[in-house]
């Protein structure tokens, strides 16, 4: 049964300021946040979105010493970046605000103060790393040595990036600073801890026998942390960037950022509303849905709500946490650091106007019950196969026609017949399904409901055939495109969650000047003898040049990336110098070089060796051109005993260096040397 509410509070995971958001952000969180809030709103719900930026937490500080800046440098040149992108979308916070205002700071800090006053925390010395060159502990991620299960001697102290294991900084064999590549030490320093295990009861009373109706990943997720049992969390960190921990004798300590960020939903509402805001957060007729990422459910399923819970004063617990999984770019993890990703901001420089087929594409593929893929082709399939040809199509063609055959004018409906009808019937149960699946954060089968309307729209026309009764019946026709405007209302209303630039535009066509969702699926939503404009394309064909280019600079990426993870290969065994000298290297000079016929990967060569010529067969073909090699020297193996390659007998090898991305290049002196010259 649905709990009565009188207003929703919808937050949006705070994305962190040490980079831009990109697809994978928009898929999970933002955008299904703001077609729910931009429903809420058409129904004429009270609903604020809040979001912000994330500004804490240690690799804001790595990337800040990488690039030799201040951490705050790093948060401010992200946060407007963030903040600019997402309003280029169309995400529709109420606030999008950042945790180091001094509103967060002050809110942040007086959650810590009330729960330590309240006795809620345990205090706990352990043994943390320290560099005493620097006088600093350090964070796991400051702590580099060998991986004990790998031998990589670069692996961190959270995790080895080369076996993947996930580590502590004590795990590692002669672990060193990353500061100052000093030894590490150990040493003594204090915490305070949130009991997670005093909340257990209370947790799983609200979850796991409250929330049955949870989406299955998220309750999944918290029965399992439930079951494996909960343990005393660290909510403070030895850092310098963050919010202060407020307590005498804890210099040099800030809040941990999962301990700060959550309650920046908290800093965000007061800030947006200092009078009322208390009302969202602590009225039980508020409702507050926790849009977030799965990496984040623990902490807002478990930990925040503890944190609340330890707070008392009547702070609501979420009523739902519709958390998504992960989107994927084009078969791989989006990730950041290996700059794999799509980024918000560039789309909207690449694809200027294009904000809803972003939006489009994202929605129907939205990773709401597994992981799932984005790839450049899909995406102008979809803005092609669907929005031009579907949606689009249908919107132009009733415009078009009402042009042609009433000046442009709504024209007067006569008697419906049963085709107008059963299409009325059959909106209103697309609508029907629409607001269920919004209701239940279905987004991605809402957004075929909302679809499902354009393709009626289309079915219509192409069945009623409009501008073949124009000859004879005027007045059927009228009522065709009375009714075919209407549905272009209806689609104005529909997609306005979902495809917001769009939906304006439309009702700027239809002159409608608003959407209201109780119209929705309704046949008089326009008046006759309203003016409609002239018809402007709702959407374009994406050409494939524009593709392509995505396409080539992910194919960069790549090649790119490969030489930043290159690693040489381990050194073979240890040969004696006579071994060595058996191998007879010779410098020659390149008289003729072709393809070889049949096979894509061969050149054959003729060497003047010095003792006369010789051929070679060698496997370049894909990264030389045969002319750019003619009058080239290069170094060879002569005394390879001959081989048939492709039906030619090779005398020798010429020697190559295979480059990260696996491309070879031929090796040759650094000087002109005679032909035959011996390489020793
Ligand atoms: N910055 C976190 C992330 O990107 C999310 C923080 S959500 C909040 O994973 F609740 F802490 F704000
Ligand atoms: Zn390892």
């Amino acid at each position: 049964m649905e709990k009565k509410f009188k207003r929703t509070l919808i937050t949006t995971a705070l994305p962190y300021a040490n980079g831009p958001v990109h697809i994978g952000h928009l898929a999970g969180v933002y955008v299904p946040a703001d077609i729910y809030a931009r429903y809420m709103r058409l129904k004429g719900e009270d609903v604020i979105m809040i979001g912000g930026s994330d500004e804490h937490g240690v690799p804001i500080t790595i990337k800040a010493r990488a690039e030799g800046v201040t951490p705050q440098d790093i948060v401010d040149r992200y946060h407007s970046i963030i903040k600019e992108s997402m309003a280029g979308l169309g995400i529709s916070f109420d606030i999008y605000s950042r945790t180091t205002s001094d509103i967060h700071h002050e809110t942040a800090s007086e959650f810590f103060r009330h729960l330590y006053d309240k006795g809620e925390f345990v205090e706990k010395t352990s043994m943390q790393p320290y560099d005493e060159t620097a006088g600093e502990f350090l964070a796991d991620r400051y702590v580099m040595g060998t991986c004990p299960h790998c031998g990589n001697e670069r692996a961190y102290g959270d995790q080895c990036e080369a076996c993947g294991t996930s580590l502590n900084a004590t795990d590692l064999i002669n672990p060193r600073s990353t500061l100052t590549d000093s030894p590490i030490v150990l040493k003594e320093t204090k915490h305070w801890f949130l009991p997670l295990d005093k909340w257990e009861p209370a947790l799983s009373k609200w979850i796991l026998d409250g929330h049955k109706e949870w989406k299955s990943n998220v309750y999944g997720q918290c029965k399992s942390w439930i079951d494996l049992g909960l343990q005393p969390r660290a909510v403070s960190r030895d850092l310098k960037w963050g919010v202060p921990v407020p307590v005498d004798g804890a210099e040099g300590k800030v809040l941990y950022v999962w301990f700060d960020a959550p309650i920046g939903y908290i800093s965000n509402t007061k800030e947006l509303l200092p009078n009322t805001w208390q009302t969202y957060w602590k009225d039980p007729e508020t409702r507050i849905i926790n849009f977030i990422g799965k990496d984040n459910i623990v902490f807002h399923c478990i930990v925040f709500p503890a944190m609340m819970m330890a707070y008392g004063d009547n702070f609501q617990l979420p009523d739902n946490v519709p958390a998504n999984e992960f989107l994927n770019l084009e078969g791989d993890k989006i990730s950041t650091s290996r700059n794999w990703a799509v980024w918000l901001h560039e789309y909207l420089v690449d694809f200027p106007g294009k904000q809803d087929v972003l939006r489009y594409v994202l929605t129907a593929n939205a990773p709401e019950t597994k992981d799932n893929d984005f790839t450049w082709r899909d995406f102008q399939a979809r803005n092609n196969n669907e929005l031009v040809a579907v949606l689009g199509n249908f919107v132009n063609r009733a415009i078009v026609l009402t042009h042609k055959y009433f000046e442009g004018k709504v024209p007067v409906a006569g008697e419906y017949t049963d085709v107008d009808k059963q299409l009325f019937a059959d909106i209103v149960a697309a609508k029907d399904s629409l607001s269920a699946n919004l209701d239940t954060f279905h987004f991605r089968e809402a957004l075929k409901d909302a679809m499902e309307i354009a393709r009626l729209g289309n079915r219509y026309l192409q069945e009623t055939e409009p501008w073949k009764l124009a000859k004879t019946d005027m007045e059927r026709v009228a009522t065709i495109l009375n009714v075919a405007l209407q549905i272009c209302a209806n689609i104005a209303i529909a997609f306005e969650p979902f495809l917001p630039f769009m939906a304006e535009k439309l009702r700027g066509l239809l002159g409608m000047s608003s959407a209201n969702w109780s119209k929705l699926g309704a046949s008089d939503i326009l008046n006759a003898g309203d003016t409609i404009a002239p018809a402007e394309l709702l959407f374009e064909k994406i050409e494939d040049e524009a593709i392509d280019a995505q396409i080539q600079r992910l194919e960069r990426i790549k090649e790119e990336n490969k030489v930043k993870n290159f690693k040489a290969a381990p050194q073979q065994e240890d040969v004696e110098f006579d071994t060595f000298m058996k191998a007879d290297l010779r410098v020659g000079t390149v008289l003729e070089c072709k393809k070889v016929p049949k096979a894509d990967k061969l050149l054959q060569f003729l060497i003047d060796d010095g003792m006369g010529t010789r051929t070679i067969v060698s496997g370049i073909a894909k990264y030389y051109q045969p002319e750019d090699l003619i009058g080239k020297q290069v170094c060879f193996i002569a005394n390879l005993a001959p081989r048939k390659l492709k039906g030619v007998v090779s005398q020798g090898m010429i020697l190559s260096a295979e480059n990260a991305d696996g491309s070879l290049v031929v090796m040759g002196p650094t000087a002109p040397v005679v032909p035959g010259a011996q390489v020793k």
